[in-house]
């Protein structure tokens, strides 16, 4: 039995999605069930149940927010999955739990892969970047997957911020000074259950392939949708954000690719699929 923690987002619905699909047993919850902060109540429902995978898709996301909430980010992004991983080690369940592009500084100028060092500049990369370290020293059969600019169904997203400004505005100015790649989780969680059943355990970068800046990906989304409005760009200083952002931090996904045996989709092939799953729902 699988244990989805945080399945209510993103990649949490889409495990559900893949799982009802190929037919695998599992428990979905989310924080009403099972606070992931809650080390006790965590223990005590995971004990009498045969969970053979815990998938922590939980976490604290507020990228501008966590530079004021520091304890709130540094307790679900770090002390929880640690906390999860030590439960999966009592029961001999492999753990899942995925963290971020933002661990790197972004001055590389190249795609960046598991070997380089992070150097996280904000609050939440840092939380994010202590939590991989801690699970993978605390438990050796744990994936920690860093992945980027996450968009599904399950919860806000810039894909749907884009449509959502576009009905009310003739004119958009986005970013162009930060660039990675959009990831749909639907991609996210079928590639991360093809590398978990390898059972060859670490850290692993997953994204959608190529790379973009926000105002490429914009552009894109509105191209697909029809918009008759004008894009401009913008710069990340104009907007005067709480939290700083690192200017590049393509993930390259290779290691994945080769264990795998698989290429994974681009993030235009990606965002064409979640637009016709996303318009076709709300038509
Ligand atoms: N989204 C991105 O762009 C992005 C980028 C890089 C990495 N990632 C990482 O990828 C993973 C999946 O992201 P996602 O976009 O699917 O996240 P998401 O949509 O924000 O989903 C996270 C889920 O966890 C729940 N949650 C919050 N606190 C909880 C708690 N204490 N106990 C149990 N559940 C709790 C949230 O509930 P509420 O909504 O009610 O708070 C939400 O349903 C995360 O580790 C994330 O950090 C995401």
């Amino acid at each position: 039995m699988i244990l989805i923690t945080g399945a209510n987002g993103q990649l949490g619905q889409d495990f559900q999605k893949l799982f009802n699909y190929i037919g695998i047993q599992y428990i979905a919850t989310d924080y009403k069930e099972l606070d992931i902060t809650n080390i006790k109540v965590i223990r005590s429902f995971v004990l009498d149940k045969e969970i053979t995978h815990i998938i922590n898709c939980a976490a604290y996301n507020d990228v501008d927010k966590a530079e004021s909430e520091t304890d709130a980010a540094f307790m679900l992004n770090r002390d929880a999955p640690v906390h999860l991983a030590l439960i999966s080690k009592e029961i001999d369940a492999i753990f899942v739990t995925y963290s971020t592009d933002f661990v790197f500084d972004g001055t590389k100028g190249s795609p960046y892969i598991e070997d380089d060092q992070p150097n996280p500049i904000s609050v939440y990369a840092n939380s994010k970047y202590q939590g991989e370290n801690a699970v993978l020293e605390t438990y050796e059969k744990s994936f920690v997957i860093r992945t980027s600019w996450v968009f599904g169904m399950g919860n806000n997203n810039f894909n749907k911020q884009v449509i959502g400004w576009s009905k009310n505005k003739n004119l958009l100015n986005i970013v162009d000074d930060q660039k990675s790649s959009p990831t749909y989780s639907r991609d996210l969680a079928t590639y991360s259950w093809d590398l978990i059943k390898t059972k060859k355990y670490g850290l692993y970068h997953l994204s959608n392939s190529g790379e973009c800046s926000k105002y490429e990906q914009a552009k894109y989304v509105l191209k697909c949708t029809g918009w008759k409005g004008t894009l401009g760009t913008a710069k990340t200083a104009d907007f005067n954000l709480p939290a700083k952002r690192s200017e590049y931090t393509k993930l390259d996904s290779s290691k994945i690719e080769s264990v795998i045996g698989k290429k994974i989709p681009t993030w235009k092939n990606g965002i064409t699929r979640f637009l016709n799953e996303y318009l076709e729902k709300k038509s």
